[in-house]
């Protein structure tokens, strides 16, 4: 029973297009919301004086302290090489830090076991930077299936699979394998992957790195939703300025593992959220 009212409140949770739609029009005003006073909240997201060192002596991150808050967006930008995706593969627990502590809904990242870290990649939603889709399945298999690992419906996945293919305009593509879709397609694919189970936590590395200003801007429409509808906290590796420029979400920089408030951001966002 508690299945069927389950399923029942996720199809009334991601309701119809044309209702998404009106709720958040394509805009032509780049940017979000301002984000919520966090100074009270406990953060989803912490990471203390962390510095990851790959052999030999690459610092990919160097003593990075950082809170990010739930239903917070976050923009981390930086010049190729300065360390974006190493923080992203930390928070997922890709990569195990060299020094430092990391949690992740107040769950220690060095005390979790397997088993753990498997339940809590389940309510963490991955886009790599490489995509990582299984190119000989079908794009809609590929979405599917981050889904059927939780044991979902095939009327949900059917449904949450074709919503989030219309979000991103894939629709078409539904049955091409993912090896014979162009870069952006793949980007896009993978976007909708991470995007599928409804995750707490969107962690999107360089997602419009191969995409055109209209199809970023339906990505950017998509993280509005998941964020404002789900209240999805998520976190974008970016060097696409465009995407970050207009933003009142909070936006930090990266150069050669140090992190710090991007220049660009207003002093008074800079105290509210600096760790
Ligand atoms: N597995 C690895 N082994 C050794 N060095 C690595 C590894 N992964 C990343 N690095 C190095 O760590 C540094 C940070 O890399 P990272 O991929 O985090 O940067 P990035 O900001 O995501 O760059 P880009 O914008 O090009 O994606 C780089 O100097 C990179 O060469
Ligand atoms: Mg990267």
């Amino acid at each position: 029973m508690l299945y069927f009212i389950n399923n029942y409140c996720n199809i009334m949770y991601y309701s119809s297009l044309a209702a998404i739609r009106r709720a958040f029009p394509p805009s032509d005003k780049k940017g979000f919301h301002m984000p919520r006073d966090a100074s009270t909240e406990k953060p989803l997201v912490e990471l203390v004086n962390v510095t990851k060192i790959y052999p030999p002596d690459v610092v990919a991150a160097e003593d990075v302290s950082l809170r990010i808050y739930k239903g917070e967006i976050l923009f981390l930008t930086g010049t190729s090489g300065a360390g974006k995706t190493t923080l992203i593969k930390l928070i997922c627990c890709l990569e195990t830090p060299t020094r430092g502590l990391i949690e992740v809904a107040g769950r220690n990242l060095s005390r979790i076991s397997s088993a753990g870290v498997q339940r809590m990649r389940q309510k963490i939603g991955v886009a790599y930077q490489d995509f990582r889709l299984l190119d000989k399945q079908t794009v809609l298999q590929n979405i599917a299936m981050a889904m059927e690992v939780t044991y979902a419906s095939p009327k949900l996945i059917r449904f949450r699979v074709e919503e989030l293919l219309e979000l991103l305009n894939l629709s078409d593509k539904r049955d091409k394998l993912a090896g014979e879709l162009s870069r952006g397609e793949q980007q896009r694919v993978a976007l909708a992957r991470a995007a599928a189970n409804g995750p707490s936590l969107l962690l999107a590395d360089e997602p419009t790195g191969n995409l055109d200003p209209v199809a970023t801007e339906l990505v950017i429409n998509l993280f509005r939703y998941l964020n404002e509808r789900n209240g999805t906290t998520i976190v974008v590796a970016t060097h696409d300025e465009s995407i970050y420029a207009d933003t009142e979400y909070r936006v930090m920089s990266l150069s050669k593992g140090q992190l710090s408030a991007h220049p660009s951001r207003a002093p008074h966002q800079i105290e509210l959220f600096e760790a």
